[in-house]
């Protein structure tokens, strides 16, 4: 299995466009230690000839023209692209969506709640249903994942619920939204039937469910949006806490390097970084302290091989 990141932050992406802030100017200045970074998307294969495509950021587009195994090879046109698929409905994970009109069949898989938000949104629609198959995952029920044109692609999807909450713009106005786990925020694992790996972009909390669930992985690849809690209250950039985005920390006594620490996982990379991050920076003791514990910073680019 070729596993490669195509983006490595959150929402906004690195440096964010409308972000004035010290690291997003280091990141613009082309500081090798603020690498920029695109909005999260992972890029999947079996054979090295068929892909999936794990969350369609806004910055699609630009990742298939960075990647060149993502660009059609054969007939006047076709896509090496066989699926996307969709793991919540937040702008960040299916505007790219938006990217792959003009007539070319794939598949994309998700939730039946997540696709509920597309089949509500007609936008979606430039995505001709007679040509781009919505195919609905239940959760917990491994799924062969089919190629466009028939056969199998070798990799074994399953999704799963995740603590998370539904996206930012279907919360209602003043109501802070619950915390659930269903169909809203899952996580990916993908196996080839040798090795096994995981996706998991949003998580608002590392339950021992989740723990028991990735004992044993060949990779996990999860939600490193934020440092600390109140990191963007500090930075003066927002109001939110990381846990009312629906996001758990990467450090602190509750974060995720420590929820981790005693799980047996051979390859662990934070991805889904927010800008305001200080592990996007290299020369952060935040960096060293991800280092030190033995995950990776995600990176554009990154590529595992399982
Ligand atoms: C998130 O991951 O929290 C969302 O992508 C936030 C957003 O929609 O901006
Ligand atoms: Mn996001």
């Amino acid at each position: 299995m070729r596993v490669v990141i195509l983006g490595a932050a959150a929402g906004g992406g690195f440096p964010q466009w409308n972000s004035n802030a010290p690291g997003c100017w280091r990141a613009r200045a082309g500081d090798p230690a603020a690498k920029p970074r695109s909005q999260i998307s992972l890029a999947v294969s079996a054979d090295n000839a068929n892909w999936f495509v794990f969350s369609a950021s806004p910055d699609l587009r630009a990742q298939i023209e960075r990647f060149p195994f993502l660009q059609p090879r054969t007939g006047l046109r076709s896509t090496p692209i066989q699926g996307v698929v969709l793991t919540d409905g937040n702008v960040d994970a299916v505007a790219g969506l938006l990217n792959l009109r003009e007539a070319e069949a794939f598949s994309i898989f998700a939730t039946g709640t997540v696709l509920g938000v597309l089949d509500e949104n007609p936008i979606f629609e430039v995505l001709a249903r007679d040509i781009v198959r919505r195919v609905r995952v239940p959760l917990d029920e491994p799924l062969l994942l089919p190629l466009t044109k028939g056969g199998t692609s070798g990799l074994t999807l399953t999704l799963f619920a995740v603590p998370g909450k539904v996206p930012l713009y279907l919360e209602r106005p003043g109501v802070p939204p619950p915390t659930v786990e269903g169909e809203e925020t899952v996580g990916a694992e993908i196996s080839d039937g040798r090795h096994r790996f995981f996706f998991i972009p949003n998580c608002a909390r590392v339950t021992d469910k989740l723990l028991a669930r990735v004992e044993g992985a060949d990779a996990l690849f999860f939600d490193g949006t934020l440092w600390r809690d109140d990191e963007m209250i500090r930075a003066g950039i927002g109001t939110k806490t990381g846990q009312r985005m629906g996001h758990i920390s990467v450090g602190g006594p509750d974060g995720t390097l420590a929820a981790f620490e005693t799980c047996s996982i051979a390859r662990r990379i934070l991805i889904h970084i927010n800008n305001s991050n200080p592990i996007l920076l290299e020369d952060t003791p935040e960096h060293a302290a991800v280092v030190a514990a033995g995950w990776r910073v995600g990176e554009d680019g990154m590529e595992v091989e399982l």
